[in-house]
């Protein structure tokens, strides 16, 4: 396990742009961390390493974005039981050979692979957080 310190938006943006590097496809990565701790600037600099050109946004509303087909964006904010992520096809997106990011994961536990890579974004202040990978 490792630790990143950033002490800026655009510092977590580049960090994750690096860390996509170590993605492989069919990877499923969990980003934890509360609210505004910073999960969606790690899709959005993880999109850019793998070369995804279309912008990337907040799927809370949608539940998963799809960019290329390679990779799947997931908020399970609002998910309220797996039994509801089951019937929306949640658990068909793992076996699509794409990279998944999983912000909320701690909602769909039970659909989740066995093997999962971990983010952890912690707040240390306004502009500083601590990233374990
Ligand atoms: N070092 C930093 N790294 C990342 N974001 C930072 C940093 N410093 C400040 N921020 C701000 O924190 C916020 C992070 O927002 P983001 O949407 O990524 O959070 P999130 O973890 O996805 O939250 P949610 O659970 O609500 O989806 C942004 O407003 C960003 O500008
Ligand atoms: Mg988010």
């Amino acid at each position: 396990m490792a630790v990143f310190i950033s002490s800026s938006e655009g510092e977590t943006f580049r960090w994750a742009e690096e860390y996509a590097k170590t993605l492989r496809p069919g990877d499923t990565v969990l980003l934890d961390g509360e609210m505004g701790a910073g999960k969606t600037v790690i899709a959005k600099g993880i999109a850019k390493g793998l070369g995804i050109l279309q912008e990337v946004t907040s799927p809370t509303y949608a539940y998963i974005n799809s960019y290329e087909g390679r990779l799947f964006h997931f908020d399970c904010y609002r998910i309220q039981s797996e039994r509801q992520a089951w019937e929306l096809g949640f658990a068909d997106y793992f076996e699509l050979g794409g990279i998944c990011l999983v912000e909320w994961s701690e909602n769909i536990a039970g659909l989740l692979p066995e093997a999962v890579k971990r983010v952890a974004v912690k707040k240390l202040g306004e502009t500083q957080r601590e990233i374990e990978f």
